[in-house]
């Protein structure tokens, strides 16, 4: 069997991994936690050319083949699994991403999940998720998380081995719901690759490595009881402690666009004024998170949609680990 084809939600990070201690294993400065998203997947068909005849790897997202500039990470990746399953043959890639680029939507994730799981099946090499969370790692580090569904947290570990994600919960344990508002006038976006090399000239970074201890702490347990009140506050405050380590980075990261800071006051006044149940978070990029139960989503989206800087809203619900498929899409 040389091809299979694997769908990997993407995920959302409540408390976020910003900076790395190892740059060339991508073993971090602290754990993570995040949910793992249905709504928003990549699926990607692998095919190894067995026959050698391929002399490099071809790389089609979203129907666009992609120059090998472009490619260059993700043969990087194939170069992993190939070294692993001890070949040299080439690949034909097909990713597809069921959410838009520069929606804010981490697209490293769900496509770095899906390309080991689908690269690993094909080549016939058997490793439990551990083992795939661990090689998903090596070229995106929120990726190791998309390797469970639901609740995840990924373990900064100090080797290669045990630098990996472990399942807290399942998808069904809470309802929760991730709106993505889509700020308009959107720029380039940073890569975040880059920026976890930054992260050491922040003067705050100490700072945020000190405290996330605790707010992991806090995050679990507000996970394990279901406590919007207690999971929000403290994803806010993380989200907040990296976008500060990020701005001030040498050179500074600055990734908000006026919109994003026009929907973050929106959120406190929602929450203060009308005693709406909604939280925010932030990745690398100007778009922002709204977290709420799913009983809120409807309120919440009408709301977001309302706001002058909001393009569109794309909504998620918790979702399963990477799942193999019998359709190709080659
Ligand atoms: O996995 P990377 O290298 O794309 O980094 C992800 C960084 C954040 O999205 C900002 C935070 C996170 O933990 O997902």
């Amino acid at each position: 069997m040389s091809i299979a084809t694997v769908r990997a939600g993407s995920n959302i990070a409540f408390i976020k991994y910003w900076g790395v201690a190892d740059e060339t294993l991508n073993i971090p400065l602290s754990n993570s936690i995040s949910m793992t998203l249905a709504d928003a997947h990549t699926t990607t068909t692998v095919a190894w050319d067995e026959t050698g005849a391929l002399q490099t790897d071809i790389f089609v997202l979203d129907g666009v083949a992609q120059s090998p500039a472009r490619s260059q990470r993700l043969t990087r990746h194939l170069d992993i699994l190939r070294g692993l399953a001890g070949v040299m043959w080439r690949a034909w890639v097909t990713s597809r991403n069921n959410f838009p680029t520069a929606s804010g939507i981490a697209s490293s994730a769900s496509g770095f999940a899906a390309l080991t799981v689908a690269g690993c099946a094909a080549l016939g090499l058997e490793m439990d998720p551990t083992r795939l969370s661990a090689l998903a790692r090596r070229s995106s580090g929120s990726a190791s998380r998309s390797l469970f569904g639901g609740f995840v947290e990924w373990e900064k570990g100090s080797s290669d081995a045990d630098s990996v994600a472990v399942p807290l919960y399942g998808p069904e344990h809470w309802d929760l719901r991730d709106l993505v508002a889509v700020v308009s006038g959107e720029e380039k976006k940073l890569s975040s690759a880059g920026g976890h090399l930054l992260a050491k000239s922040s003067p705050l970074l100490n700072g945020r490595i000190t405290h996330v201890g605790g707010w992991l702490e806090e995050v679990r347990g507000a996970i394990a009881g279901r406590d919007i009140h207690r999971l929000g506050p403290v994803i806010e405050l993380d989200a907040l402690a990296m976008h500060s380590v990020m701005m001030t980075s040498s050179p500074s990261l600055l990734y908000w666009q006026p919109g994003t800071l026009e929907i973050l006051q929106a959120v406190r006044r929602w929450r203060q004024g009308d005693g709406l149940a909604v939280y925010f978070t932030i990745d690398a990029g100007p778009n922002v998170h709204l977290i709420c139960a799913a009983e809120s989503a409807p309120e919440v989206e009408t709301r977001l949609s309302a706001l002058r800087s909001v393009e569109r809203v794309i909504i998620s619900r918790p979702g399963p680990g990477p799942q193999l498929l019998d359709e190709h899409l080659i």
